[in-house]
């Protein structure tokens, strides 16, 4: 398979012999070390590269990004933050003035993020540094040097178009092992045909059975040209998500109709994952903590599969059956989720031991409506507390019909001992799971009745 990309402002054409080699690993072989390997799973962000499409650019993890994602594409590197003549990029010159850098090892995916950040006209420096460890420096300099480059103009060579137009679909040879379809339907025959194949989408999943497990996926389909399957498209039921839209558009687009669904997204992971992992991915991979599930389950929202030209719907609770098995048949996929267009009563409540960049211990939504003084109906989801997300049935049942009031909660709350037997782990004990889950519905009935509930503030 051959793929065409930009590397730092030049068209390469590279031919590659295993399609889930990781950008990362082929950067550093090419001698482009300024890419750092730190954890190679997605957590520190010293493999922070630029990458630039059509659809703008962001800030990636080069060791959870496949070679064969770059098709078409332009990549930049730490090499090319600096422009071609050497001048320092504005975010350089202010981490050397703030003195952001102290052993350096962050220092390339930090400058990295900041100057996407930069060129975007972010200023959550917060937010886009979640995915950026630094162990020595200490963020300060760095936010600070953040603040310093924030209104300088964006150098000439970072400014769009960064993708060219010759490289139009960049890629040639979509023969096995690695399909990169351009369609729903070109994907829906070929898997078909491959039902044993792979599909990957943002990778932050599957990346790590390669550079973790060090599995061999044999025939894989890479998802991330399908545009098609990147639409957010209003219906008469609702709006429909693609199941390759990205976690980072999924939170942008919710910010209006589903501000609690937007919270909730501003804690998945990192900038840089997000901006990877799609929405399909997260559901599909069956995860009992994935953060979507609760919220959409919470909303009620349908999931559509397809199969060659065969599609059904289901709610998207139906789909998780047991602990990592779900309600897919082989050569069937996820095309999109079916929302409603707004969940005014929704509330996401995420727990995990870190507030960024962490994977939830619990992850309770609540979505209870009323009519006057009297819960009219309940719906409520959790992940972290079974085999698979879920709702909480009989403590909706304990809830429905009765007044909106901390006694109706509080006679409700034992009822989740009969929804849920939650497992002990690293991430929480059975006991702290059940007590959380249950400290998560009085603080939604506190926030419903007009108290400020807030994680950030810890109130005297
Ligand atoms: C550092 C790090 C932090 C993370 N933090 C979080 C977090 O806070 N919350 C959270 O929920 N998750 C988290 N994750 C997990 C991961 O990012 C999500 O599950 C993500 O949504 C997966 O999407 P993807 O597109 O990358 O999937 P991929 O890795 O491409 O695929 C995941 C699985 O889904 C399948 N698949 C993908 N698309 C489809 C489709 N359309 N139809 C059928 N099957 C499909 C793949 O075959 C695979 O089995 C984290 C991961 C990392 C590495
Ligand atoms: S090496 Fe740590 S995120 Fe990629
Ligand atoms: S400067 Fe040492 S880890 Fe950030």
């Amino acid at each position: 398979m051959k793929i065409s990309f930009l590397l730092n402002g030049e068209t390469r054409s590279v031919e590659l012999a295993e399609p889930t080699l990781s950008v990362l690993d082929w950067l550093r072989a090419e001698g482009l070390t300024g890419t750092k390997e730190g954890c190679n799973e997605g957590d520190c962000g010293a493999c922070t590269v630029m990458v630039s499409d059509a659809e703008g650019l962001r800030a990636v993890n080069a060791c959870l990004m496949m070679m064969p994602q770059l098709a078409g594409r332009a990549l930049r590197t730490i090499e090319g933050v600096a422009g071609p003549d050497g001048a320092l990029h504005p975010v350089q010159e202010a981490m050397i003035a703030h003195h952001g850098a102290q052993c350096g090892f962050c220092t390339p995916g930090v400058t990295v993020s900041l100057a996407v950040a930069h060129a975007c006209g972010r200023r959550d420096h917060d937010d886009v540094l979640a995915g950026n460890l630094c162990r020595c420096t200490g963020y300060a300099p760095i936010i600070r040097a953040a603040e310093a480059a924030q209104t300088a103009p964006v150098p000439d060579w970072l400014a769009p178009p960064l993708t060219l137009p010759e490289i139009s679909s960049g890629v040639r040879g979509q023969t096995a092992p690695a399909f990169l379809p351009e369609s729903a339907d070109a994907l829906a025959d070929w898997y078909l045909a491959h039902p044993e194949a792979t599909l990957i989408a943002g990778a932050t999943d599957v990346g790590l059975w390669v550079t973790k497990q060090l599995r061999t996926l044999g025939e894989v389909a890479f998802l991330n040209d399908c545009k098609d399957l990147q639409q957010i498209v209003e219906t008469q039921e609702g709006v429909e998500i693609g199941a390759g839209v990205t976690i980072a558009r999924l939170r942008a687009w919710a910010e209006t109709p589903h501000p609690a669904l937007a919270a909730l997204l501003r804690r998945f992971a990192s900038e840089q994952v997000r901006q990877a992992a799609t929405l399909g991915g997260n559901i599909a991979n069956g995860s009992p903590i994935g953060d979507t599930p609760p919220a959409l389950i919470a909303m009620g929202a349908r999931l559509r599969l397809r199969r060659g030209a065969v599609r059904r719907e289901m709610p998207l609770e139906d789909f998780f059956l047991d602990y990592r098995k779900q309600d897919r048949q082989p050569g069937e996929f996820v095309e999109a989720v079916i929302m409603p267009r707004t969940a005014p009563d929704l509330a996401c409540y995420k727990l995990s031991k870190r507030f960024d960049q962490d994977i939830s211990a619990v992850c309770g939504c609540f979505n209870i409506a009323r009519e006057g003084s009297i819960i009219a109906t309940a719906r409520v989801a959790f992940g972290g507390m079974a085999g698979t997300p879920k709702r909480a049935r009989a403590f909706e049942a304990a809830l429905s019909g009765r007044p909106f009031t901390e006694a109706t909660f509080r006679a409700a709350l034992p009822e989740m001992a009969r929804d849920f037997a939650p497992m002990s782990d690293m991430r929480a004990s059975a006991d702290y799971r059940m007590e959380t889950a249950q400290a998560m519905a009085l603080r939604y009935l506190r926030a419903a009745s007009g108290e400020a509930v807030s994680v950030l503030e810890v109130a005297p």
